[in-house]
């Protein structure tokens, strides 16, 4: 007899879709395809050498450790690594405070898991970050889309989505993703005050804080709120989150959250039942990589070539984009956002761009209510400068054609 297997699932997976953008990107794979839709580091630039002596001498020294099981919290150098680049900011976490976890998509499902019960609000930005809404969607959330501008999230705004009473809000300060938006000082002070007001926790998530090209660090929100609370590390409101797949490596999916010790607990004890704990190996290899500096100076050399990318992609979309269409400009990251005239819908333009072999993805799957039809998310870090040329005259060629046949 053949297994029922639809009668087998979970309730909960019959939230579980397959989306129209998601088969549309499949599309996207395609070997001669130039594509700006993922979110991909430069892999040309991965420090594989430096990788290499780590692994060695990981593997001479503490050989044994490395290749066996340990701590769920995480190998307490790259915790106290993390806690004392996190204190830069003038706050005074240990590593009590931090937990590794196996990417930062596993720490947006443990908030899931340890936040969300069936139908709670939470507030998120429009757009805002794919990955987490896939990862709440699982617990039954509802969402509260609060608009930004090129200054991220409207203060007023959120005020009146938290007298709705979510259960956190979810905020990605720096270069968005998707947008490329960077929250201002003014509205992240805002927003720290508001939330200790109504009592409504922050999720702090911050892939690419450290991929600035130009203008200064902003603090950040944990750092901000740790001030409200008298710099007492296990007071504050905020639950951050970062992650080395931006800053060395993604394949090695090792990341980190900082939080009151103990939510940290919790994450602990979720932590136990989803994998135990993050690799030895990869945790030890990474923290001999990151050491000395050497990641701080590494990071300069991504910044170099990502700032070089994106400066070639805005000439090319000046120059040839059409007047109709207008995109941010953002200081770092790796991605930016356009916005197509009104009538244009940007799923349908991606099949004709798959057609010239050029790929990005359309922006309403970065909004929980399907809005946002005449909007995309570009990627310039991944591409080289001459591919990006490439890419945008196509992709240029192609709006000009839309607008050209939209106006007749
Ligand atoms: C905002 C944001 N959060 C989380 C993630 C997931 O990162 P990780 O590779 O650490 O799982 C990404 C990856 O693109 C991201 O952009």
């Amino acid at each position: 007899m053949q297994t029922p297997w639809e009668y087998r699932y979970a309730h909960r997976i019959q939230t579980l879709r397959s989306s129209v953008i998601r088969e549309l990107l499949k599309l996207t794979e395609q070997p001669d395809i130039i594509s700006f839709a993922g979110g991909l580091p430069a892999p040309e630039v991965f420090p594989v050498d430096r990788f290499k002596d780590a692994c060695n001498i990981v593997l001479e020294t503490i050989g044994r450790q490395a290749l066996q099981y340990s701590a769920s919290e995480g190998y307490i150098p790259l915790r106290q690594l993390i806690a004392d680049n996190a204190n830069k900011e003038g706050v005074s976490f240990d590593i009590n405070n931090v937990l590794i976890t196996s990417g930062s998509q596993q720490g947006l499902d443990f908030i899931g898991r340890l936040f969300i019960n069936q139908g709670d609000y939470v507030v998120v930005e429009s757009p805002t970050y794919l990955g987490a809404l896939q990862a709440w969607n699982m617990y039954g959330a509802q969402y509260i889309s609060v608009a930004t501008d090129e200054h991220g999230l409207i203060v007023d705004e959120l005020e009146k989505a938290l007298r709705i009473g979510p259960k956190f809000i979810y905020v990605l300060p720096n270069f968005q993703n998707p947008s490329g938006v960077t929250l201002s000082l003014e509205r992240r002070r805002e927003v720290v005050t508001l939330a200790d007001r109504y009592g409504v926790p922050i999720v702090e998530d911050d892939p690419y804080g450290h991929l600035r090209y130009e203008g200064k660090h902003i603090p950040s929100l944990f750092a901000l709120d740790s001030h409200y609370h008298n710099l007492d590390p296990n007071a504050g409101n905020v639950v951050y989150m970062s992650t080395y797949s931006k800053l060395l490596a993604p394949g090695l999916r090792l990341a980190w959250m900082i939080a009151p010790e103990q939510v940290i607990r919790k994450f602990v004890m979720l932590k136990q039942g989803a994998d135990l704990h993050t690799s030895t190996f990869n945790q030890c290899v990474t923290y001999e990589v990151a050491r000395d500096n050497y990641l701080d100076e590494y990071v300069k050399v991504i910044c170099g070539v990502y700032k070089e990318r994106r400066n070639v992609m805005f000439e090319m979309m000046d120059e040839i984009f059409p007047q109709e269409v207008s995109w941010t400009h953002p200081q770092g990251g790796m991605f930016l956002w356009g916005v197509l005239p009104e009538w244009m819908d940007a799923a349908e333009l991606l099949k004709k761009a798959v057609e010239k072999k050029v790929a990005f993805v359309p922006g309403s799957a970065f909004h929980p209510n399907g809005v946002g039809k005449n909007t995309l998310r570009i990627n310039f870090s991944y591409s080289s400068p001459e591919i990006i040329r490439e890419g945008i005259t196509r992709l240029g060629f192609l709006l000009r054609e839309e607008v050209k046949t939209a106006v007749k």
